[in-house]
């Protein structure tokens, strides 16, 4: 039994493009392993600076993994900022991380490209992400290609320290499935929650469909022949359907004669299927967000013993704890 640990920052409403790359697999880690899974508030921060903003998304974030089939009681699952052991260890550890490394950030890089005016908290953004791995001692963090640079940053940082310090982290090993790497948004870009470009979960009926017709395909008319892998629609397909419809469509692609509207209206039918047995649930915990709450301040103490004992060595480690 593994420790698996991750968590997404509540910046905006949730995707499919979370989903299938971090939601799903962790949803489906907790009957197996030890798993903690967390909302990185503090992370969002650096971008989402309205409080009502923050809030909101917070709370509806918890709401949605609650929702899909995360269970607090099998499960560590918490808001970032109810443990503040892990912004005490991001201090210790950012005395031991060299600009150099930082530097090379490209998430930090990006953000900055797309005109984010950076404040420092961006810019120590991947030493929050090691403090959040490692006082948890995690052995494999699951999540999207993008993160992969700050896994290896936070490999770094704790391998670094054990040197110096003895074995006290966990050199943790990132999980990103390649079929899923980057889901493509309407736009044909990666889905992201800051591009416009999203599908959620939750939509409804309509908006769902018409988000789905809005997905941008290139101009070969039905009767051609198509190539399945160069295409928006086919990438999404294959993530709701099973084997044997994936083959078939792979099949209608390459013989041509199938429309490209064709394709979309049978994804939004398997999109809006595959998400009905959670929109029940949903709506019951959308009228009680006072019990959500609570479930997650729960799962912040059951999380905290852990990471107050990790802080602990730490401390005794660089020197902190006197007398
Ligand atoms: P966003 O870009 O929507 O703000 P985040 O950066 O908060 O998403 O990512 C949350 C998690 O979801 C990460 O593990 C990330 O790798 C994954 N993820 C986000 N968008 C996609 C996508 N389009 N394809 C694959 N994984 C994604
Ligand atoms: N940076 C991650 C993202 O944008 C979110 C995150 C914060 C995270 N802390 C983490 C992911 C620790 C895994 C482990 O998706």
């Amino acid at each position: 039994m593994a420790r698996i640990l991750s968590g997404i920052q509540p910046s905006g409403t949730f995707h499919i493009g979370n989903y299938f790359a971090m939601m799903k697999p962790m949803i489906e880690f907790q009957r197996e392993h030890e798993l903690f899974c967390f909302l990185a508030n503090y992370h969002a921060m650096t971008t989402i600076q309205k409080a009502s903003e923050l809030e909101s998304y917070t709370i509806e974030a918890a709401i949605d993994f609650l929702a899909l089939g995360l269970d607090p009681e099998k499960s560590h699952f918490w808001v970032q900022s109810d443990v503040p052991e892990v912004t005490e260890l991001t201090w210790i550890l950012s005395c031991h991380t060299s600009l150099g490394l930082l530097e090379r950030s490209h998430s930090f890089k990006d953000k900055v490209a797309r005109g984010i005016v950076p404040n420092s908290g961006l810019y120590i953004y991947p030493i929050l992400m090691a403090a959040d791995i490692l006082i948890f001692k995690s052995d494999i963090v699951p999540v999207g290609k993008d993160q992969k640079q700050h896994l290896e940053i936070t490999r770094d940082i704790a391998t670094r320290f054990n040197n110096t310090f003895g074995e006290i982290f966990t050199v943790p090993d990132p999980l990103i499935e390649d079929e899923i790497a980057v889901i493509p948004g309407t736009d044909g870009q990666k889905m992201s929650k800051s591009y416009g470009n999203t599908i959620g979960m939750f939509e409804d009926e309509k908006t769902l469909k018409k988000k789905v017709m809005r997905i941008v395909t290139d101009s070969t008319p039905v009767e051609d022949p198509k190539d399945p892998e160069k295409c928006s629609i086919f990438a999404l397909y294959r993530l709701f359907a099973d084997e044997e419809q994936t083959q078939s469509m792979k099949e209608k692609y390459l013989k041509g004669g199938t429309g490209y509207g064709e394709v979309k209206k049978e994804l939004a039918e398997l999109m809006w299927r595959r998400f009905e047995p959670f929109r029940k649930k949903r709506l019951e915990l959308e009228k009680d967000r006072g019990e959500v709450a609570n479930i997650l301040k729960k799962g912040a103490e059951k999380s905290r013993a852990t990471a107050v004992k990790t802080l602990d060595e730490v401390k005794r480690a660089v020197g902190l704890i006197y007398g």
